[in-house]
């Protein structure tokens, strides 16, 4: 009996080990918000079926978060500053994109928020009926998660994925041009 003794310390020890290994794979999978998980015809989408940006070892990044980048600038700089940095105006919307729900970030975009008291008079106008922010949304909260993750630098990207036909069609279709 003596002799199995000094084993039960080994066994727990054991026991923890693998129990930590298990944890640490299963953690990052449950709250991953960025890894692409799957390619869909050039959108990339993480585990939970959100979309996320793909950037390639040579630095080619999707189309999606190329086309965001031009989106963005086009219709967000003048509030929140160029390349997600925000402003004296308006948040740094490259935080936002990870630190907020993706559902939450659309649901603002598409229906504005304010906050107008007597100290604040913060308005994040209503973009739900402008085909150019909505048809593009997904671009634009790609471009914003990769700048937030740092594996973006500033400035216009240089190698991109092509547009493929899937998201040639989505476009036309979104627009209404079908
Ligand atoms: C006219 C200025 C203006 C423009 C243009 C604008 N925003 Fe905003 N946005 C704001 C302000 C101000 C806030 C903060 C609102 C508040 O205090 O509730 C905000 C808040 C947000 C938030 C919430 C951020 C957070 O961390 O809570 C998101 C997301 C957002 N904007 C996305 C966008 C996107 C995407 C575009 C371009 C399509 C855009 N905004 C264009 C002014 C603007």
């Amino acid at each position: 009996m003596t002799r199995t003794r000094p084993a039960l310390p080994i066994i727990l020890a054991v026991l923890t080990l693998a129990a930590g290994a298990a944890g640490a794979q299963d953690a990052p999978a449950a709250t991953d918000n960025i890894a692409a998980a799957r390619n869909e015809n050039g959108r990339y989408y993480t585990a939970d079926d959100v979309p996320t940006f793909n950037i390639a070892k040579d630095g080619t990044i999707d189309w999606m978060t190329y086309s965001g980048f031009r989106r963005y600038h086009s219709e967000c700089h003048v509030c929140h500053g160029p390349e997600g940095e925000g402003s004296s105006y308006a948040p740094a919307l490259k935080k936002s994109a990870i630190e907020m729900d993706y559902y939450d970030f659309v649901d603002v975009v598409t229906n504005g928020r304010k906050k107008v008291n007597a100290a604040e008079n913060s308005v994040m106008p209503a973009f739900g009926e402008n085909v150019n922010v909505m048809c593009y949304l997904d671009d634009i909260y790609t471009y914003l998660k990769a700048r937030g993750a740092d594996a973006l630098p500033r400035g216009r990207p240089a190698k991109k994925e092509a547009k493929s036909d899937a998201i040639k069609d989505a476009e036309k279709a979104c627009l209404g041009h079908e």
